[in-house]
């Protein structure tokens, strides 16, 4: 059976392959949530199983841990792992200070304290992801769900004043019904186009009593790996700059690509 991918697929896959080559035996791997993060378990998953790649994987929401445990990565939880060696996941957007907006998939909160728990966070990415200023993807927060009229009213009400270039907030709904994330909770998409002050606003949204975490991620990212569409990998370290390129030859396996019919 053949395959034919996107570019933007072939881009997210390998950067997720790229990223395999940091993760070694005996590791604690937080895995990430998202179409690229995916690539990603299923790359390891391939290792696990060709390679015998021992690790145990961390997983960022149901959805992951169902997909690790699917290819054979062993999966515990973050309370058996405690502090991790690794997380690799993807963004909806990352600036040249490597600093994130993530939940574009719902899972920012389990993610962020992931990566928080990480010695170093890998972010694998398409190049469609980087902006020169956070923003102009909606930024995620997440709200419990008790009383969450009112404290859309207060996050409306912080906006004002504060250097963004948009002040919509909206309701994440699934369907006709309000989305809930893995925790319980609803997620608040403010659409903002541009934050001025990334640091500012993500201390000032988080007072807001009823919201539990946004999707800002500071100081977290370590590395991001762009992948494009022709197989070409970039990786680039915050520190460092651009450290590597590489090609990644495309071989459509039956094994990797099985679920792209379904
Ligand atoms: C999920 C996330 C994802 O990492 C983000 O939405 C990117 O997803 P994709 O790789 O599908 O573009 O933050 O909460």
């Amino acid at each position: 059976m053949s395959f034919e991918l996107s570019p933007i697929e072939k881009a997210k896959f390998v950067a997720a392959k790229q990223a395999t080559q940091y993760v070694k035996d005996g590791m604690k791997v937080g895995l990430g949530t998202g179409s690229t993060a995916a690539w990603l378990v299923k790359c390891l998953g391939e290792l696990v199983e060709k390679e015998g790649l021992k690790i145990k994987g961390i997983p960022t929401s149901t959805r992951t841990a169902e997909l690790a445990r699917n290819v054979g990565i062993e999966v515990i939880s973050l309370d058996e792992a405690k502090w991790l060696d690794l997380t690799i996941d993807g963004t909806d957007e990352y600036d040249d200070n490597f600093n994130l907006i993530k939940g574009g998939g719902g899972a920012l909160l389990q993610e962020k304290i992931v990566a928080t728990a990480s010695d170093q966070m890998i972010v694998i990415a398409d190049a469609s992801k980087h902006v020169k200023t956070l923003g102009q993807f909606p930024l995620p927060i997440e709200v419990i769900p008790f009383g969450w009229q009112t404290t859309k009213s207060l996050v409306e009400e912080s906006l004002i004043g504060m250097d963004l270039l948009g002040r919509q907030v909206a309701l994440r709904m699934k369907g006709e019904v309000p989305f809930y994330t893995d925790e319980g909770n609803h997620i608040l998409d403010l659409h903002l186009k541009r934050i001025g002050n990334v640091r500012n606003f993500s201390i000032i949204i988080n007072q807001i009593p009823g919201i539990v975490e946004n999707g800002l991620f500071i100081d977290v990212c370590d590395k991001v790996i762009i992948g494009y569409g022709d197989g070409n990998v970039e990786v680039l370290d915050i520190n460092e700059g651009l450290i590597e390129k590489n090609r990644i030859d495309f071989v459509e396996t039956t094994n990797l690509f099985a679920d792209l019919n379904d």
